[in-house]
């Protein structure tokens, strides 16, 4: 695999220090407070999952990241340096990708057209071959259907077809909104092992899901995000055993 960015082995990153960093981030939606301060970091090589339930927040959190809301205060930094300047183009460009909600492919591009777009920073021929040939062995059900349009997928395919998009821009910062939503549970097992390969191979991950469960059994760290504030976090497998988690996210 070789999807990781190309800077990353350069990048000036203090020992220690967080690839990103949110601190006090609060975004509004008119009147609609939907981030009220959210303190969150992802340190290199870790898998750092935000579960919450619906409307907690947790897909503005992602897109404050990317730049796609503006913050009503606070900050999000990338590898120590604020963003705030950045438009989303430039985040791709320094290497952070979205695998959004909703999965939000082109139907009527095939899978190769969309996994096209997702390289449209990285135009060097070769090193566009190589980053689809690492999809395509992350995801074989890809690698059979290139030619077939996206909207022809199953709904697992499609999510592939998303999370493959978002490598295509070799991101050392890869942001997944709910991967398992809606999607047949074989499939979420499929989708959960290729994300471990993933940060296998040196991308650093943050994970937004709903599903608590598959979350926590696939990250090294979480976050609870409650009525966009962070309620609480910590190692993953402490929060798994946790009382309070159990009761209201994983059924008891
Ligand atoms: N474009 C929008 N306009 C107005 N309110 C929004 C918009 N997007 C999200 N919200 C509201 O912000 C809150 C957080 O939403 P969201 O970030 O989508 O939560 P989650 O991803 O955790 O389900 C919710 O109350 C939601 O209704
Ligand atoms: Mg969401």
């Amino acid at each position: 695999m070789r999807v990781a960015h190309p800077t990353r082995a350069s990048l000036a990153l203090a020992d220690g220090a967080p690839l990103l960093e949110l601190t006090d981030v609060k975004v509004s939606y008119g009147g609609i407070k939907a981030l009220k301060g959210v303190d969150l970091r992802v340190f290199p090589g870790e898998i750092v999952a935000m579960i919450g339930a619906n409307g907690a927040g947790k897909t503005t959190t992602l897109k404050s990241i990317m730049g796609l809301v503006p913050l009503a205060g606070g900050a999000v930094k990338l590898a120590g340096r604020p963003l705030a300047q950045d438009t989303t183009e430039q985040r791709v460009a320094e290497g952070i990708s979205l695998a959004p909600e909703g999965r939000a492919i082109f139907p009527n591009l095939t899978v190769l057209e969309n996994l096209e777009l997702g390289a449209y920073l990285h135009r060097d021929a070769k090193a566009m071959k190589e980053t689809l040939e690492d999809v395509t062995e992350l995801f074989p059900r890809l690698g059979e259907r290139m030619k077939q349009e996206g909207g022809t997928l199953s709904g697992g395919e499609q999510q592939m077809l998303a999370i493959g998009r978002a490598l295509m821009a070799r991101p050392r910062l890869l942001l997944l909104d709910e991967p398992s939503l809606g999607i047949a549970p074989k499939l979420v097992q499929q989708i959960f092992r290729a994300i471990a390969e993933i940060a296998r191979s040196g991308v650093t991950i943050l994970l937004v899901e709903q599903n608590t469960r598959i979350a926590l059994s696939t990250s090294q760290r979480a976050y609870v995000l409650r009525t966009g504030e962070i309620a609480l976090e910590g190692d993953a497998k402490e929060l798994a055993s946790n009382p309070e988690i159990q009761a209201a996210y994983l059924g008891g």
